[in-house]
């Protein structure tokens, strides 16, 4: 009886959705604990598919309860957008979907400051973010003076807040914008009708919201399963990915805590989830990444576009430096390789052993992200195999040159494998 955490090993996108649906049969509460609705988890059985950006990819199990923890930041358009469509899908969501009342909340400024300051200028590359208003958000959540909690939607004074949240807002966005071009497209804030929109929101929210924290360590003290669910990937963690190409919470192992207010030590078990290959949306440093034909196969092959904004996702092979740091970082117990069947059809197949940095030879992450761009891969090249695997349902049935694939990613991560992922059903799982 304890906690297990699924965490994404990469720059996100590494199928944790469908994993912790896969999980969630073995425990009694799911939690997602940091990040908002810049993720998008995708979930596929019985024919159809799903795809969650707030909600817990546990939500389909009826017997199961699905929280979003303190760490989470809302968007309640978003949020109760996604109600709605799960609802319409016949999803039962009114007894198992618990939100909590400290999470912070998203507002048009948050999302107005995103576009202002997402290619802000000060640095040559755009981060590229989703647009979604997640670094203003907890940008204020940390700064206190201008945020607002869930909880404080349901507070006497909170069209006062708004008001003067609004005044200080509108003071400042112009300022944001990088040119004056930019700057005339920036229209004043209407406190009134966000104060409307959002009372409205904090209505149908109501049913669903309380002390999360109470309830996940009372859940504790009865010794029950839980599940936690991390959004985004190691790699974009503020404090140990490609800073500042990251996002706003720490979306690695060293999250789960803060986030969700579980204590450490219940923590018994930690998934960490990668691609048989590697993809990153948005800008920063890439060292494996392919520009050519083969990394547009592996586009094509694996659907690589965005879940949230589209995008085509960069894609190139497997770097085993980035996900070592990131395993041993994370504390991981056990890895689950997702996407496999998309490396089907290559003659070999290359994974990053190592960076070749300024004409040496290193094997950690660099901090400095200006060093990270300079780094060349170190490949070693493995023997790819021809036939599709999607159907494979046993270890001993994949072909030998995808189980040495595995077994080499496995010894260079140095963590055994516990999942392999051949298709985005729920029965293309092979558990080992
Ligand atoms: P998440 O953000 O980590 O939950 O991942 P996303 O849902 O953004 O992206 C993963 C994509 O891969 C989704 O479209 C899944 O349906 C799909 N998928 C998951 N596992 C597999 C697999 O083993 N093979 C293939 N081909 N697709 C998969
Ligand atoms: P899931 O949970 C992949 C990326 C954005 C951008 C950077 C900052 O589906 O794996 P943000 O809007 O968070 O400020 O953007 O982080 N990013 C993701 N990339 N998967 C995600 O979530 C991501 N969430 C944010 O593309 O580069
Ligand atoms: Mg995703």
């Amino acid at each position: 009886m304890a906690a297990t955490c699924v965490i994404g090993l990469q720059w996100g996108d590494e199928a944790k959705g469908k994993i912790v649906d896969f999980l969630t049969a073995q425990n009694e509460i799911v939690v997602r604990y940091q990040g908002g609705a810049n993720a998008g988890h995708t979930v596929v059985f019985g024919g159809a598919k799903y795809k969650l950006s707030l909600i817990p990819s546990g939500i389909f199990r009826p017997e199961v309860r699905s929280c979003i923890a303190s760490g989470v930041v809302i968007d309640p358009a978003s949020l109760l957008g996604e109600i709605e469509r799960l609802r319409e899908s016949g999803v039962e969501i009114e007894k198992n979907l618990f939100i909590s009342n400290r999470a912070h909340v998203i507002f048009p400024w948050h999302k107005e400051e995103d576009r202002l300051m997402n290619d802000s200028g000060v640095r040559t590359e755009a981060i590229g973010t989703t647009g979604r208003g997640i670094g203003p958000c907890y940008r204020d959540k940390v700064g206190r003076s201008t945020a607002v909690r869930i909880g404080d939607l349901y507070r006497d004074d909170f069209p006062e807040k708004v008001r003067k949240i609004v005044a200080i807002k509108n003071g400042y966005l112009p300022g944001m914008a990088k040119n004056d071009e930019i700057r005339a497209t920036v229209k004043p804030l209407d406190a009134d009708e966000i104060i409307a929109e959002y009372t409205e929101y904090a209505k149908r929210l109501k049913p669903f919201v309380g002390d999360v924290v109470s309830y996940l360590l009372d859940a504790v003290d009865a010794d029950k399963n839980i599940l936690l669910e991390g959004a985004q990937g190691s790699m974009l963690d503020v404090d140990y990915g490609t800073f500042p190409y990251v996002t706003s919470s720490n979306s690695s192992g060293v999250g789960v805590i803060a986030g969700s207010g579980l204590p450490a030590r219940f923590i018994k078990r930690v998934v960490g989830v990668i691609k048989a290959y590697t993809t990153r949306v948005g800008g920063g440093p890439f060292p494996t990444e392919l520009k050519d034909d083969v990394g547009q196969r592996i586009r094509d092959r694996g659907h690589e576009y965005g879940t949230v904004t589209k995008r085509p996702r960069r894609c190139g092979w497997f770097d085993a430096v980035a996900v070592r740091y990131t395993s041993r970082l994370g504390g991981v117990s056990e890895l689950s390789v997702m996407l496999l069947d998309v490396l089907s059809g290559f003659d070999e197949i290359n994974v990053c052993v190592a960076y070749e940095l300024d004409g040496k030879r290193i094997d950690y992450m660099p901090a400095d992200v200006d060093e990270l761009a300079r780094v060349k891969p170190i490949y070693e090249t493995l023997p790819g195999w021809q036939e599709e695997i999607d159907q494979v349902k046993t270890y001993d049935a994949l072909p030998e040159n995808a189980k040495k694939y595995l077994e080499r990613v496995s010894q260079l991560i140095g963590k055994p494998i516990a999942f392999v992922s051949v298709g985005p059903g729920r029965e293309q799982t092979i558990i080992l």
